[in-house]
């Protein structure tokens, strides 16, 4: 999987900007010249959605109501072509339109295409912040890996805000219970598909050998099924929401004691030095659950990480970046050791 070009108009700081990359890129550029920005983009390649942004509206670049996002890439010896464009109407309301090769696509369509992995210091919150990270890594894993997941995830999130949404006119007497039927297949239907598969990646992770860091992967899955939604119904009618299936899923990692016969929470217990191993061990998984999935490697994007790491960290991950296209960012090119830096395109930005 190789990113050749990629074109950014109105997105973020961007007006309108090429970018070309070679095998290993590196991005330099100061404080807000827009590193994670150039990130960003290529990550909403893979799953046509940010990585970060609370809404979608987020990415346009202030004062402006267009943004394209077009990459050109080669998987399995194949050119693609692929678009996003994003045009906020009148009203606030925001069109979206994918296209592959110049045909119009669904997003579920879209995404599954680009395979890119991205690290970033902000991906320790996925160990020590709230589920809602932790569910959202799982997403960016499996909507790259899994159309069906894509499908369902969009499916079961649509039918979540009626269903709530209906739980609360029922509260106020407007509708009656009876209604709930069809939202409540449809949330079964979509969450046993979403919880069948968080399930398998996090399987996959407990028998994959760990070489950094090792560890152990607790599901604590929130099970949607009739008989669950019928045991809450006096509590979601009281509350006016849903209050089980995957939207309420966590998952832990426990680290092993010397003589491995305990697990203890890296959350809780680890150092922060064994909580940024963790964190890198887990997105090389998902690297990994990626090639075995897929057939070939994801690109592998690395937002500004060799400030913060020590010279532990920097030598694992300099192992790691030439096994498949990497593109780093960093505000100065004296972080990189200097080994790797002569094999690099270097791409400044002001
Ligand atoms: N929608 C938007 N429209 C215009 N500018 C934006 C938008 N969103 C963010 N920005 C700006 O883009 C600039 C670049 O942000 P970015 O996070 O990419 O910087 P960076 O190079 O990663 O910096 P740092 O080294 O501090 O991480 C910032 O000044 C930010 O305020
Ligand atoms: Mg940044």
């Amino acid at each position: 999987m190789v990113l050749k070009k990629l074109s950014l108009t109105n997105f973020r700081n961007y007006k309108k900007v090429d970018f070309e990359f070679a095998k290993i890129t590196l991005i330099v550029g100061p404080n807000t010249s827009g590193k994670s920005n150039l990130i960003e983009s290529i990550s909403f390649l893979s799953t046509g959605k940010s990585i970060r942004a609370e809404k979608d509206s987020e990415v346009i670049k202030f004062g402006e109501n267009l943004i394209r996002i077009k990459g050109l890439i080669t998987a399995k010896e194949e050119d693609k072509e692929l678009e996003i464009v994003f045009r906020e109407l009148n009203g606030g309301l925001l069109q979206k339109k994918y296209s592959l090769n110049r045909v119009s696509k669904r997003r579920g369509d879209f995404a599954g295409n680009f395979l890119s992995v991205l690290f970033s210091p902000e991906d320790l919150d996925i160990i020590i912040d709230s589920p809602f990270l932790r569910r959202r890594f799982l997403d960016q894993v499996l909507e790259q890996t899994n159309r069906e997941y894509r499908f369902s995830l969009t499916a079961y999130h649509k039918g979540l805000r009626q269903r709530n949404a209906l739980l609360e006119k029922i509260r106020e007497g407007i509708q009656t219970e009876k209604q709930l039927e069809y939202w409540d297949n449809l949330l079964i239907e979509n969450g046993e598909i979403i919880t069948k598969r968080r399930e398998e990646f996090l399987d996959f992770i407990n028998l994959e050998t760990k070489d950094i860091f090792d560890f152990v992967a607790f599901y604590d899955k929130s099970v949607i099924s009739k008989a669950r939604l019928e045991q809450y119904k006096e509590a979601e009618l009281g509350a006016g929401v849903t209050l089980v299936g995957p939207h309420r899923d966590d998952f832990s990692l426990s680290m092993f004691d010397d003589l491995k016969r305990t697990t203890h929470d890296i959350r809780l217990y680890g150092s922060r030095g064994q909580q940024r191993l963790a964190i890198l061990q887990l997105k090389l998984l998902q690297l990994i659950f990626i090639e075995k999935t897929l057939g070939f490697r994801p690109v592998l994007l690395l937002d500004d990480i060799f400030s913060e790491l020590d010279s532990e960290h920097i030598k694992l991950i300099t192992e790691i970046i030439g096994k498949q296209q990497t593109i780093i960012t960093t505000t100065h090119k004296e972080f990189l050791p200097k080994a790797i830096l002569k094999e690099m395109k270097l791409i400044k930005l002001d």
